[in-house]
């Protein structure tokens, strides 16, 4: 019954990026973080640009926050995003690490305002280095207190995350306002591929005088706009431009609405960049036109620093471009633009915009893609706190430490040693360590980690991994030998660090806290501490057949005896691993032990404990008791023989998968658990990791709803949502909170929408490199054929109005923004109506598969529930 984590972690990438696209209105894919604001406020919305922008802690480890000065914050006018800012004094290499979706193309932009955040006294000046994963990208110059930098870049994502770095280069302090990510159409800047880049050297908007972004530009392009010159003048249109087909540039009919031309009666056009650059480099240049009128000839002769391109009119309306051809160099780094009329023109030159790019080439090798994602789903789920940031492998002298590398050249470099011992890892060995592609040694001893060895880990390098405990013993060998038939069930302690006494200190001082923190207003507080410890046994029972009238206190020893010394290992819970254990009038229970090693479990313990004496329904799994003693803290369950819905819908663990009725029914029963946890209580309460795992099922297939570690109550009406950190499982995880902070119910209906997908396609939210599940099964519905959606097991066995509503009910879950998703109460309302067309076309005796003996018992639960 345990599911395996790997895939889910190395997913992580596509799980921020999924919950890095936005929701308000074409903000699609958008990343955008205000470096340096509190976490607080992140997802605060931009009351110009309307972007939300979200802070910067999940993307960055280095690095201190700071404010620009107060005589400072009007020259950043309405942009609060330069407010504030991060500055990296210690290490020469500081990075953001930011999640992209392999082979596709990207926009990056950083972007500087110094504002006297440090106190320095003018004059000052700055300089430092960007590098774009390890490749040198662009300079960055500040030559004073009000001076406003900013570097774009457009890229192809060679991994599931880009690194983008500052570089101290003994020239001032590094620091950073602003990193903003943007998607670009594949067919964009065709001169881009994983094995080059470029950095945006001028982008300009002739005729504009101010800048020209997002939402003008969809891609949110910074066009800025030159000094205006004697020897131009100005022309504009209200018209729409048009785009031609495959406009490999997509220049914003904003930008085209305004030319510059030739002023009097000059036939000669010239436009100056002058940036001083080192002569080496290599450029190209995009220069955009449009004609406001067609009823008189307009051509000119194109010069690029005097060489010539062929004579150009441009279009009536339309949008066209002129570019050199391929990469070359300019000498001084400076662009003298001409445009220069020829004899039968009768109208002077002009021109709409600009664009020179500089090459970024792929010079320095990369990490094998693969082992990169590795490595960054490894540092996630452990909270590796070391100084891993960029590529793992290099440049050589950033080489993240424990880690060693192939020698090989070029992009295939991989991992092939890593010594993470005492890191202060703890839980369990990930799967993602058998990630790693050439992974031969392996040292974790030093830390607190428990559990089973990960088969695949063992399986993966066929004996060629030299992974050993403290003892210098086999790690793999040791699972092997210990169990002859190769399951997971034996649990190799590494190394269990946590003493008895520290682990009483830890929960006395934490019951201390909780009380200071306690508010001075009477609002009463769900999760105090006395209630925890009165609640069990006085709690009664609220009409739940099921529910004891008392939860029971259990000693530890009574736990051993029931569990068979924790003999039968059902899997990993929120905040530990779960046995199970037979009562003493055999009753099945499940036991769920809080792993000792770990602090961060307690308050999930608390939690859970909480949520489960106040809240009882019958789609809510149930709480038979719990054992507080000194080291031991567990919670028994009832007992859900038939394991998970994961497991029924991909038939792993040789559990059957489910006909479509049965799916239904399932997913129905637990909507009322959840609609009950939201509305049922005179609290909110917001469950947090809903996933097809946490659907139980019991002996007739009846669903409850589980593990209520992460649960999160909200009581007051000012308090409309909890902030909080990210908790819950990739895949799953409501978009919208990455951007606002703000958890809410309907953060739990976004995740109920992807278990309504998993049930109606049987596929996991996540398939390495077919990116979330929302966007595939967009792509498909987009095709009108139901079949291409739905799951193959089921053979078409379904009513097909019964699927569809299903997929629309999941599709309105899973919206963007909060707003357009439904309540758990009209979700169910839908699965009913759902359940009730499937079961018509069963009764008409189209049904293919028999029916379970379980069914009868099933319908008999759809009565109004328990409130
Ligand atoms: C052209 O337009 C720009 C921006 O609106 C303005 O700054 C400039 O003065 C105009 N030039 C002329 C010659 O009118
Ligand atoms: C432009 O040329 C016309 C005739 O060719 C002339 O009358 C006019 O004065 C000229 N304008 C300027 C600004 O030179
Ligand atoms: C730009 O080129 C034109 C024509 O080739 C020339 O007349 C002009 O002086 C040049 N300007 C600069 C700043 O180099
Ligand atoms: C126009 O210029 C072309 C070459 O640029 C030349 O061959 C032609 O004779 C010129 N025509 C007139 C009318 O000046
Ligand atoms: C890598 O190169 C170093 C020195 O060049 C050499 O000592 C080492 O054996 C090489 N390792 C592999 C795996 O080829
Ligand atoms: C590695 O680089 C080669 C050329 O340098 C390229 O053909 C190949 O596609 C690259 N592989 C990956 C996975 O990027
Ligand atoms: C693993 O690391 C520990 C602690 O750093 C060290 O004592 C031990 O020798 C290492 N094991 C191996 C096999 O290198
Ligand atoms: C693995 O275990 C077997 C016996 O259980 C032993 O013969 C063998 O040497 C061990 N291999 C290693 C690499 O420790």
């Amino acid at each position: 019954m345990i599911v395996s984590m790997a895939v889910l972690l190395v997913c992580l990438a596509a799980f921020l990026l999924a919950a890095a696209s936005v929701h308000a209105a074409g903000q699609d894919g958008f990343l955008s973080i205000d470096c340096g604001l509190d976490a607080a406020l992140s997802g605060r919305e931009d009351t110009v640009t309307t972007i939300t922008y979200v802070s910067d802690g999940p993307y960055v480890d280095g690095g201190e926050n700071h404010k620009i000065a107060d005589d400072h914050v009007s020259s950043v006018g309405s942009d609060a995003s330069r407010r504030t800012l991060r500055s990296f004094r210690s290490g020469l290499r500081n990075c953001y690490t930011l999640p992209t979706e392999s082979g596709a193309k990207y926009l990056v932009r950083m972007v500087f305002f110094h504002g006297k955040y440090d106190g320095t006294s003018t004059p000052m000046s700055v300089k430092f280095d960007l590098h774009l994963g390890t490749d040198h990208w662009d300079t960055v110059t500040i030559q004073s207190t009000v001076d406003h930098f900013y570097s774009e870049a457009v890229f192809v994502a060679w991994a599931s995350w880009v690194p983008v770095c500052l570089v101290n280069t003994g020239t001032g302090t590094p620091f950073v306002s602003t990193v903003e990510l943007r998607p670009m159409g594949a067919s964009l800047y065709l001169d881009v591929n994983t094995h080059q880049s470029m950095s945006s050297y001028a982008s300009i908007n002739l005729g504009a005088n101010t800048l020209t972004r997002f939402p003008d530009d969809p891609y949110d392009r910074y066009w800025s706009w030159l000094k205006p010159s004697s020897s131009w003048a100005n022309l504009s249109t209200q018209n729409a431009i048009t785009q031609q087909d495959q406009d490999s540039f997509a220049v914003p009919s904003r930008v085209l609405q305004t030319t510059i031309t030739a002023a009097g009666n000059d036939t000669l056009l010239n436009v100056v960049i002058q940036r001083g650059y080192s002569p080496s480099l290599m450029f190209r240049v995009f220069l955009h036109f449009t004609d406001f009128q067609k009823s008189q000839l307009r051509q000119f002769d194109v010069y690029i620093n005097g060489r010539r391109l062929d004579n150009y009119s441009p279009m009536y309306l339309t949008a066209s471009s002129v570019q050199n051809s391929g990469w070359s160099k300019a000498d001084d780094g400076n662009f003298n633009i001409t445009l220069a009329a020829t004899n039968i023109s009768v109208l002077p030159p002009v021109i709409s915009a600009l664009q020179i790019y500089k090459l970024i080439p792929n010079v320095v090798s990369r990490t094998f893609s693969k082992d990169f994602d590795a490595m960054m789903a490894i540092k996630h789920e452990y909270g590796v706190k070391k100084n891993w940031m960029g590529d793992p492998c290099f440049p050589p002298n950033y080489a993240w430490s424990g880690v060693k590398c192939s020698n090989s050249t070029g992009n295939t470099t991989r991992i092939i040693s890593l010594d993470l011992s005492k890191s202060n890892l703890n839980g369990l060995i990930s799967d993602n360590f058998a990630l790693l592609t050439e992974l031969h040694f392996l040292n974790l001893s030093g830390n607190s980690l428990s559990g089973p060895i990960p088969d695949s880990l063992c399986k993966r390098n066929a004996g060629s991994l030299d992974f050993r405990d403290e003892s210098g013993e086999d790690m793999c060998n040791k699972t092997m030998s210990a169990s002859p038939s190769g399951n997971r069930k034996t649990i190799v302690v590494i190394s269990v660090v946590v003493p008895v006494v520290a682990l009483a200190i830890l929960v006395f001082s934490y019951l201390i806290w909780r009380g200071k923190r306690k508010p001075k207003t009477s609002i009463h507080d769900p999760r105090k501490e006395s209630d925890l410890l009165s609640a069990p046994g006085s709690i009664k029972s609220h009409g739940n057949h099921l529910q004891n009238t008392e939860n029971r206190q259990f000693t530890y020893k009574e736990l051993e005896k029931f569990t068979n010394k924790f003999e039968r290992f059902l899997g990993k819970g929120g905040f530990g691993l779960v046995y199970y254990g037979r009562l003493e009038d055999d009753s099945e229970v499940a036991v769920k032990m809080r792993s000792k090693s770990s602090s961060h479990g307690l308050d999930e313990f608390l939690a859970e404990v909480n949520s489960l004496t106040k809240v009882h329904h019958r789609n809510l799994v149930s709480l038979v008791g719990y054992c507080w003693e000194k080291d031991h803290l567990a919670l028994v369950y009832e007992y859900m023989s038939r394991g998970n819905l994961w497991n029924h819908l991909t038939g792993n663990n040789g559990d059957e998968t489910l006909d479509w009725a049965t799916r239904v029914r399932v997913v129905l029963e637990a909507a009322q658990g959840l609609d009950y946890l939201h509305k049922g209580c005179s609290f909110p309460i917001i469950h947090r990791d809903v996933k097809t795992g946490n659907i139980l099922l019991g002996q007739n297939l009846r669903a409850k709803l589980a593990d209520f570690g992460l649960c999160k109550t909200y009581i007051s009406e000012i308090q409309t949502h909890i902030s909080t950190n990210a908790a819950g499982t990739p895949g799953y995880f409501d978009p919208e909170y990455f951007h606002t902070g703000r958890l809410t119910e309907s953060s739990d209906v976004y995740s109920f929408g992807v278990v309504l997908l998993e049930v109606a396609t049987g596929e996991p939210p996540m398939l390495p490199s077919h990116g979330h599940i929302v966007q595939r099964v967009k792509q498909k519905i987009a095709t009108g054929n139901i079949s291409l959606v739905a799951d193959e097991r089921l053979s078409g066995a379904y009513e097909v109005t019964s699927m569809w509503k299903v997929i629309d009910t999941a599709m309105a879950c899973t919206a963007d923004t909060s707003d357009r998703r439904p309540t758990m109460a009209t979700v169910v309302a839908q699965l009913k109506d759902s359940l009730a067309l499937e079961e018509a076309r069963e009764d008409s005796g189209v049904r293919v598969s028999p029916a379970s003996d379980s069914t009868a018992a099933l319908i008999s639960t759809f009565g109004p529930s328990a409130r």
